[in-house]
């Protein structure tokens, strides 16, 4: 090997271990360079006479274009390289499981409100809502209970700024009130025909939602909920109220042998009153009565408050407490559970 390809075998070289392009271009420099050894082969041609130049000349030229091509080439490999480990470390994973999202799900309280909704409605009540601030007036008085009643006590009771002193406002403590709310609107929509004799058509209403007491153990929560029901017609008895709830808990439990019982009791805004208990014939509780609504026929007085005519309106209500049938349903023995917003807890719900 001549002493020309001797050099470019060098630089193919050290092109080769150059690991990064700033090395390689500091090895083209000591080759292609002004200082590198193929300008300094040129500057050597200077003693040499025409001839030897041309020969001399167009030898060394051969040799620094492969050295050229070696250079290129080796950038190139460098680069495709650089790009390579790029795509690598910015590479995604297909095959890594993705982080997952838990799947949400409705509070069992919730499912239970949806429950006692589908119930009802299935057979012809409507669903309303109201305010969880309410008045003294809807709260109680409306509801004949007089001023003396230990309910509107300042101990059992929360009461909120608003209001007059004569008229104060409170966190409602039933949804009772939802009684004369949806009764007046009711009898608002029909006001012309009632007073034209022709009769309205009946109210058949439930109401759910949060009420208020101060309050606080295993089975109590200052806030808990309730559901209320209406059903005010002209020939609306005590007997339906039967068949009703009956019908209601054996569907809600899905046990057509329940046991109800209809003890007798006392509360202002109905007359005769009862409250309500059931029994499961076989399972953890079976043979215990278990308490789960107030109930009885609507009292004329509240009738009256309505806008309606006792002596031809008659119907029953009921307020029943979904937390307890919640607890009920999935044996669930503390109801701070409902409201502690534990994970662990609720997710066995989902
Ligand atoms: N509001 C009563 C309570 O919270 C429950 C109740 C009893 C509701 C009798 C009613 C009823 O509608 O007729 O204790």
């Amino acid at each position: 090997m001549n002493e020309l390809d001797n050099l470019v075998e060098a630089a193919r070289a050290e092109f080769a271990q150059a690991a990064a392009p700033a090395d390689l271009e500091n090895a083209k420099a000591r080759y292609l360079g002004k200082a590198g050894r193929i300008t300094e082969l040129m500057k050597g041609m200077a003693a040499l006479s025409v001839d030897e130049k041309k020969s001399r000349g167009a030898a060394i030229n051969l040799a620094k274009q492969a050295i050229e091509g070696a250079l290129t080439m080796r950038r190139q490999s460098l680069a495709d390289a650089e790009l390579e480990a790029q795509l690598k470390a910015e590479a995604l994973d297909v095959s890594l499981p993705g982080r997952q999202r838990g799947a949400g799900g409705l509070h069992p309280v919730s499912l239970t409100l949806e429950r006692i909704e589908a119930i009802f409605g299935s057979m012809g009540f409507e669903v309303a809502e109201g305010p969880e601030i309410e008045s003294d007036w809807f709260n109680f008085t409306a509801l004949n209970t007089p001023e003396d009643h230990p309910a509107r006590s300042m101990h059992d009771t929360f009461y909120v700024e608003g209001g007059s002193a004569k008229a104060p406002n409170l966190l409602r403590t039933h949804t009772s009130p939802m009684q004369i709310r949806h009764a007046v609107q009711h009898v608002k929509h029909h006001r012309s025909a009632l007073d034209a004799g022709q009769g309205m058509p009946e109210i058949r209403v439930i109401a759910p939602g949060r009420t208020y007491r101060v309050d606080s153990d295993a089975t109590h929560s200052p806030m808990f909920h309730q559901c209320e029901g209406l059903w005010i017609g002209e020939n609306v008895s005590f007997k339906d109220l039967k068949v009703v709830f009956t019908d209601f808990c054996r569907t809600f439990f899905e046990n057509d042998d329940l046991v109800l019982r209809f003890r007798p009791s006392f509360f202002p805004f109905t007359e005769p009153s009862a409250e309500i208990d059931i029994q499961f014939p076989s399972g953890p509780l079976a043979g215990r009565w278990l308490e789960v609504a107030g109930s009885g026929q609507v009292h004329p007085n509240v009738v009256r408050n309505m806008g309606l005519d006792p002596e031809r309106y008659i119907g029953f209500a009921f307020g029943m407490g979904p937390d307890r049938l919640t607890m009920l349903r999935y044996g669930v023995n503390d109801l701070r559970l409902f409201f502690d917003g534990d994970i662990r807890f609720l997710s066995q719900f989902r």
